[in-house]
Formats: structure tokens, C-alpha cells, sequence
């Protein structure tokens, strides 16, 4: 059985694919040509044995006709990941998003960054011919798949939707199209107009039916943002929260695991329903914490409770937002009262509320604005080599201005 099927004219790039595929098990197979088949049976057709479970279209190989083939494999053969190999521009990711391709390679990748990524794409393969039968979620850290990175404040109005719409771009420069950014907040959510979107699908479609049975169905449910990452939106209409359990919040985090590298929630003020059943899930927790004692209080309340019901994700990260001398509280004071390090501050920052009311999120234009450092270094603390870096101080270097 071939595991990986490449399609392209060029000798050189088939070379690196071979070393990358070398130390792997499966085999693959290249079809020498700087044409597309007419359809997926007319290679299907060629291979013995099972079908593969990466197809890679490779350089020399005409766009839009790749384009079309591989919206044809997303809809006929979805337990298939399509690679596109293309110089990467935003114009293209949008395109590649819409056809449903994969992930995207540089032509000029070498073979370790070849592997990775049909490593990837397999497993994400793999994930849907598995399909996922009810009761199969396990726990965040025996699981395998994408981290679920949980934006949560027990206070209102601290500034998780802006931190999470900002981590969801920042992260979708690092990883293209393998970044979701879900709205939990069912009632009064507002990730659609911090990215601007104007969903055409929202969360109450994509927790029933077919799309809960079925991760192809379920992507088609996503709303595309033009910089590279998906998102998935709250109800336009708050009443249809009740429509929508834990256990469906459960279900979808389980499914966008198996498709995504990081999934990113936002979530409703407090730890209702649908914020522990998020926990169940989440590799990651950033926690948002005002420069106010309600919201400092609030976040020492909330460590308690989750370390007694034994939900508290296995990465920590605390933010301190609105980061402010004036208030008379000290980064130490708001450090002894949560007893736990703070990770990150925020200070309070001008452009801040005009990017929201724009739609734009800081990390998305080249703002110079000073939350803008902050935010990137949230954004880097879920690089991958992030920790395999050697952090000296790793808990000691916000400095509240
Ligand atoms: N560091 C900051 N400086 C100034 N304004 C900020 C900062 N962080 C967030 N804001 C602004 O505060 C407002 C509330 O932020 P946001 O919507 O992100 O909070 P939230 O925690 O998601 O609120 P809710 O609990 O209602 O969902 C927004 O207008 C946002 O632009
Ligand atoms: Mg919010």
C-alpha cells in the first residue's frame, strides 16, 4: 500500500519527498506528470491496495486545477489529506481553505519540514476513518491532537475575546489554516465582530446532525477569516444557548482535535456548564485577570474550585490585563492573592477598544501599540519549540509599567 501519493513533474522536489518518507512506514508513489488527473478515480484507479492517505500535489502543476481536484477529494474522499505544494500568499491560503485542502507546503521545504507536515496530515487522515464514536473523548492528555487553549475569566469584561481572537492570528501565522478560534460565550459572544465576520453557519448547526457525526461536514461549517484561520461563531440568537449541552461542547472540541493544531475557545464569564466541559478537554488554560480586586478575588476563587473537582488544564498561563501602577495594586499583590505566577501583562492600551470596534485584532495589522509586545509573547509560549527552550525564569518576567 502507498500511504503518500505525489503528483508532480518536478525531479528535485520528489527527491526531498523520498527522504522525508524514508524513515517512515508506508511507501510513496509519484506519478511523474505536469498534468491533473481528470478526477480522483483516475489515480485511485492506478494504486493497489487500499486508497493513501495523504495526496500531495506538487510543484509544476496548474493552481486552480489543483484547487478544483482537491475540493473534488474533500467531498468524495474526505478521509484523504490533500498537501498543496505553492509558495505561500494570503491570497492562496484563502483559496486552499475554501477547497479544502490540508495543509500547504513550500515548494523549497526541505525534507525534515516534509515530514512533519505529511506526519500531520495523516494523522489528521487517520483521525477520519477512525470517525469518532460517542464516548471516544478522552481526557485532554492522554488524547492525541491539537491543543485546546481555553481563554477564561471568572469576572466579565477583562478581555478574553480580545485576547483570543488576537492568539488565534498570531498562532495562524505559525501554523496556517490549523488554527480554529470557537465561541463559547452561547449567549453574548463577540468573536464574529472582533474578526469581523459575518457567519454564514454557527455553532448551534455544527453541535447536530451530520456535522457532529462527521468532521468533513462539520469543517464546511467553519467560517473562513482571511488571515489564514477558521472560526467558529457563537448564535446570532442568545436563546439558542439551551439548545446546546456539554456534552455537544464536549463532542465538537473532540472532533476539531482530531482536525486542527490548536483550537482556541473563548468562553462566557464564571465556570458554567460549557466552560467545564471545555476543561475536560483543554491541553491549556490562559487565564485573564483584571488590575481590580473583584477580578483578582474571582481568579483566586476559581483556582480553588477547578483544583477540587480536578479540572485544571495541564498548562497554566496567566494574564494580567489592563495592567495599571495607578490602581494602587502591585504585580506582586495580584501574584500572593492568585498565589501563582503571572505570565504575561497587558498595560492598558489606546488602540485596543478601536481595534475591537474595527474588527481588526492588534496582532493582525503591525501595530507598535505597547500591548502588542504582550501579546506576542502569549502567542510564543504555545510555539512548539517554546518548550524545549530553556527558561531560566520562566514565571518571573512581567513588570508591570
Ligand atoms: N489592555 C487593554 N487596554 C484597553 N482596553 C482593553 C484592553 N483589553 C481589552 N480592552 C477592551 O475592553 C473591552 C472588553 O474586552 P473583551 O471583550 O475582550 O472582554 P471579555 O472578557 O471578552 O468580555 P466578556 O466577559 O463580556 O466576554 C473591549 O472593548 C476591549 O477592546
Ligand atoms: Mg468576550
Amino acid at each position: 500500500m502507498s500511504r503518500f501519493v505525489l503528483i508532480t513533474p518536478n525531479n528535485d522536489f520528489e527527491h526531498r519527498a523520498r527522504l522525508a518518507t524514508s524513515g517512515m512506514h508506508g511507501s510513496l508513489q509519484t506519478f511523474q506528470a505536469d498534468y491533473l488527473p481528470e478526477g480522483p478515480q483516475d489515480f485511485l484507479r492506478q494504486l493497489v491496495g487500499e486508497p493513501p492517505e495523504v495526496l500531495i500535489l506538487g510543484p509544476g502543476l496548474p493552481a486552480d486545477e489543483s484547487l478544483r481536484l482537491a475540493s473534488i477529494m474533500d467531498l468524495q474522499y474526505p478521509e484523504i489529506s490533500v498537501v498543496l505544494v505553492v509558495p505561500e500568499s494570503s491570497d492562496v491560503v484563502i483559496k486552499a481553505m475554501r477547497a479544502g485542502v490540508r495543509d500547504l507546503l513550500d515548494p523549497d521545504a526541505d525534507p525534515d519540514v516534509i515530514r512533519i507536515m505529511l506526519e500531520r496530515a495523516s494523522l489528521a487522515a487517520a483521525g477520519r476513518r477512525r470517525g469518532l464514536a460517542p464516548g471516544t473523548s478522552e481526557h485532554a492528555d492522554h488524547g492525541e491532537g491539537g491543543r485546546v487553549i481555553a481563554v477564561m475569566s471568572p469576572k466579565g469584561g477583562v478581555g478574553k475575546t480580545t485576547v483570543a481572537t488576537n492568539l488565534a492570528i498570531g498562532l495562524g501565522k505559525a501554523a496556517p489554516m490549523g488554527v480554529v478560534i470557537v465561541d463559547l460565550d452561547l449567549q453574548f459572544g463577540d468573536v464574529a465582530s472582533g474578526l469581523m465576520l459575518e457567519p454564514e453557519h454557527t455553532i448551534t448547526d455544527a453541535v447536530v446532525g451530520a456535522a457532529s457525526e462527521d468532521s468533513m461536514v462539520l469543517k464546511t461549517y467553519l467560517t473562513v477569516h482571511p488571515a489564514g484561520i477558521y472560526a467558529l461563531c457563537a448564535p446570532r440568537n442568545p436563546v439558542e444557548m439551551d439548545k446546546i449541552t456539554g456534552e455537544h461542547v464536549s463532542r465538537l472540541l473532540a472532533q476539531l482535535r482530531q482536525e486542527f493544531q490548536y483550537i482556541i475557545v473563548d468562553t462566557a464569564p464564571g465556570l458554567g456548564e460549557h466552560v467545564l466541559a471545555t476543561l475536560e478537554h483543554a491541553t491549556d488554560a490562559v487565564w485573564i485577570c483584571g488590575m481590580d480586586i473583584p477580578s483578582i478575588r474571582g481568579l483566586r476563587t476559581g483556582f480553588q474550585i477547578l483544583n477540587e473537582l480536578n479540572l485544571m488544564p495541564a498548562r497554566r498561563h496567566v494574564v494580567l490585563n489592563m495592567a495599571d501602577r495607578r490602581g494602587g495594586l502591585t504585580l506582586q499583590d495580584v501574584e500572593a492573592t492568585i498565589n501563582a505566577p503571572v505570565d504575561v501583562v497587558l498595560p492598558r492600551s489606546k488602540s485596543l477598544p478601536y481595534s475591537t470596534n474595527k474588527g481588526v485584532p492588534l496582532l493582525q495589522d503591525s501595530s507598535r501599540d505597547p500591548a502588542t509586545k504582550g501579546l506576542r509573547k502569549l502567542v510564543d509560549r504555545f510555539k512548539p519549540d517554546w518548550e524545549a527552550r530553556t527558561h531560566k525564569q520562566l514565571h518571573r518576567r512581567a513588570v508591570v509599567q
